[in-house]
């Protein structure tokens, strides 16, 4: 019998749904095989998911931080030194007091080890309507960016966006002028040779590939709601996997529910690692995989 080798190991673990607790199905894989997590978990006390020891009806706030950071500090381990974590989370009134849930969760990752890299606002264009009168209508959650070392992959330019500085929209639009001619660029400008043009302002306005993505995502919420709530707008995982996954890497979510990182994973060329505590989602994962016309393992679905 051949001794399984540490390229084995990890093939054995890519475009599987493990079903069960996160935490229990963590334990079972190997250290640093993963390239980046991308996971929404469930939000104290907001949805009944009927999953046998689900995460979110903890008697207080402090004991379901508590228990989230866990999974996530087994999604430490499990993670490679250059990998990175993109967690979703909301937050939550009761009594009339914002939680601040989100924060408590990436205060406690911080204490474990984790270095927070950005605190992304997903605003959502279409959230529901509230009938509050007294404070603003929330509109957004939490994307905190975090990862085990500073020297973590990180594609920049893979999700770049559009100008804004010196276009037509631009109220510096007759900035321009100094650059010769419309989209042109500083080196072809009356001001070419100039040094002060190649400092941080030449990536904020002409970097070919568009500006460094910024922290405020607009992103509406998803369509597909096969009987489940809260799933991710597909482009919100697309934008975490092109940055924070190379091609053929792994990508894993701990609480895939409807199985979009697996969706976005397999659309891009990387490869998927889901779990979830109830079965009926991972079944409705698989065959979200299998509509979308991707070939799966026969045995991806491991109950
Ligand atoms: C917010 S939903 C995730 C939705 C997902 N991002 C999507 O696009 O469909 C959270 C999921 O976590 C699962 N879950 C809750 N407790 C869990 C646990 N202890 N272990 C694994 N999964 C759990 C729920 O069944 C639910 O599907």
């Amino acid at each position: 019998m051949s001794v399984p080798n540490e390229l084995d190991a990890i093939t054995r673990w890519q475009d599987r749904i493990l079903c069960g607790d996160a935490l229990t199905r963590l334990q079972q894989i190997p250290d640093h095989i993963v390239d980046t997590i991308v996971t929404s978990p469930p939000y104290f006390r907001q949805r009944n998911y009927n999953g046998s020891n689900q995460l979110g009806h903890e008697k207080t706030l402090d004991q379901y931080t508590e228990r989230l950071v866990g999974v996530l500090t087994e999604c430490h381990r499990v993670l490679k030194p250059s990998g990175s974590l993109w967690l979703v989370l909301g937050d939550k009134y009761v009594a009339g007091r914002q939680m601040g849930a989100p924060w408590r969760v990436a205060l406690g990752l911080i204490d474990r080890g984790w270095i927070l890299r950005s605190d992304i606002i997903w605003h959502k264009p279409n959230a529901m309507p509230s009938a509050v009168k007294t404070r603003p209508t929330t509109d957004h959650e939490y994307v905190f960016l975090l990862t085990k070392s500073t020297d973590y992959y990180y594609d920049a330019d893979a999700i770049r966006e559009p100008h804004v500085t010196f276009t037509e929209k631009s109220r510096m639009r007759g900035g321009r002028k100094h650059l010769h001619q419309r989209n042109g660029t500083p080196e072809q400008g009356k001001n070419s040779g100039n040094h002060n043009l190649h400092d941080g302002r030449w990536d904020q306005a002409f970097h070919p590939k568009g500006r460094n993505k910024r922290t405020v995502w607009s992103i509406p919420l998803s369509k597909f709601r096969e009987a489940h709530f809260a799933v991710f707008p597909e482009s919100l995982v697309e934008t975490c996997l092109l940055a924070g996954c190379p091609i053929g890497g792994l990508a894993l979510d701990p609480f895939l529910g409807s199985g979009t990182t697996a969706v976005v994973a397999q659309r891009l060329n990387r490869h998927f690692l889901g779990i979830d505590c109830v079965p009926e989602y991972c079944e409705m994962a698989c065959r979200r995989l299998q509509k979308a016309g991707w070939q799966i393992p026969a045995d991806c679905l491991v109950e």
